[in-house]
């Protein structure tokens, strides 16, 4: 029944490695900010705008509180997922919780790209850097503390992807789950 978790900063990598790590492990994928996208018709963008953060915070919530807890799975989370305490309680129980890495170097980097600009927390910032080095300050501290930490990055998915399950075939409650996958592509 192990959900894992990918949690970490926006542009670390949680959806593509989310991807490839369900595919290895033939488990579903889902992820938080799609699931909302979804259920509301609405883009991300559209929900914080329209209906502000608090908002997109209790759809978080409900989405979580709604997977199967039964199921394996694979979770990729919004980046600022963890800073509702309710909702991190539910992924703490469902099983282990990986933080994708990244340094504020290579945020900006990818944030500047035209393909992530369309972060609602980061679009409506005069200073990127400043909004960055910011949030990331106030959530560094978080995904420390629920998270085993695994180097992130979209360069290299695959990477983050393969440390996992070399992490996860070495637990002894999941080597029964591994011994197909073994970190192997
Ligand atoms: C957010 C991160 C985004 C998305 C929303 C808010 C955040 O997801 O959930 O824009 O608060 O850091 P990604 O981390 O996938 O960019």
């Amino acid at each position: 029944m192990p959900w894992i978790s990918l949690i970490g900063f926006m542009c670390s990598g949680k959806s593509t490695t989310g991807r490839m790590l369900a595919r290895q492990l033939g488990w579903p994928h889902y992820d938080t900010d799609q699931l909302i996208v979804e259920r509301t018709d609405l883009t991300v963008d559209e929900i914080f705008r329209e209906h502000g953060e608090a908002a997109f915070r209790r759809l978080e919530h409900e989405i979580v509180e709604e997977l199967p807890p039964e199921r394996d799975l694979v979770l990729s989370t919004g980046g600022g997922l963890v800073t509702n305490e309710a909702t991190m309680r539910i992924l703490v129980v469902q099983g282990p919780i990986f933080w994708l890495r990244v340094d504020r170097e290579d945020v900006l980097d990818r944030c500047r790209r035209p393909w992530a600009a369309k972060r609602p927390l980061l679009a409506d910032s005069p200073d990127l850097e400043e909004r960055v080095t910011q949030l990331m300050a106030e959530r560094e501290p978080l995904y420390e503390k629920y998270g085993d930490p695994v180097p992130g990055g979209f360069a290299h998915p695959r990477g983050a992807g393969k440390h996992i399950l070399e992490i996860l075939s070495r637990r002894s409650d999941f080597r029964a789950y591994f011994g197909a996958a073994d970190g192997k592509e």
